[in-house]
């Protein structure tokens, strides 16, 4: 099945790094190192398709056509585990601004209970990059995006660490206009919800908890 809407990175330098982050011996304080270097690059691939002009910029030798990225863009992260890639992001982009939404998941019902929300006044104005280590059910991920929805905003862009098949079809189905960028698609769920293969609880790697 083709899935124009996912975009999955396929690089050893994506490998090596996933590699390191889903081995449970890794400590917390290695975990949160790669989760921020790879967010750098997985916001540079979710704003390839990036709004942007053409400015005029004067070297020191000559005037050229340089680019500039339409702003603003606003880092939305799902708390807590996405707080995780967000900082990363704002490295690579420090003229981003960032919004909140908090949200766990039950994990009876496995349904997303919304604790926080805390975005930009003009959230719509420009893209959003929505970002949760996590697309597992995919419940999570759609209610951030309902919120961003309700919110007036057109151009949101999902961006996780590890996607399961059942999330991205669960994002297809509820909002097919939002693309998805991973650094990996994994196998599938298990009865708890969690992601197989995938890393364990990002949320409980990132901060030591659990
Ligand atoms: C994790 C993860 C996602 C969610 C994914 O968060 O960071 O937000 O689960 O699961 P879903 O696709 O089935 O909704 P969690 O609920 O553990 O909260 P936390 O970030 O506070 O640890
Ligand atoms: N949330 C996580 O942190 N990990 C999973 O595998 C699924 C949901």
């Amino acid at each position: 099945m083709t899935q124009p809407h996912l975009h999955v990175l396929d690089h050893p330098l994506i490998g090596h790094m996933m590699a390191q982050a889903r081995d449970r011996a890794t400590p917390s304080s290695v975990f949160r190192g790669l989760l921020y270097r790879v967010a750098g690059l997985l916001a540079y691939e979710a704003l390839r398709t990036a709004p942007h002009h053409a400015v005029r910029v004067q070297t020191p030798l000559e005037e050229m056509d340089g680019v500039q990225l339409q702003l603003p863009i606003t880092i939305v992260p799902i708390l807590r585990a996405g707080l995780g890639l967000a900082a990363g992001m704002l490295e690579l982009l420090p003229e981003a601004r960032m919004g909140h939404i908090g949200l766990f998941r039950n994990e009876e019902t496995l349904e997303p209970v919304t604790y926080y929300e805390n975005l930009p006044r003009d959230v719509e104005a420009g893209p959003v990059l929505l970002v949760d280590p996590m697309l597992a059910t995919g419940g999570s991920a759609s209610e951030g995006i309902r919120r961003l929805r309700k919110r007036g905003c057109k151009d949101i862009r999902f961006v996780c660490l590890v996607a399961a098949p059942e999330g991205v079809a669960k994002l297809h189905d509820v909002d097919p206009k939002v693309p998805i960028t991973a650094a990996a698609l994994d196998r599938q769920l298990n009865e708890k919800g969690y992601i197989l293969p995938g890393l364990g609880d990002a949320g409980d790697r990132l901060y030591g908890t659990g």
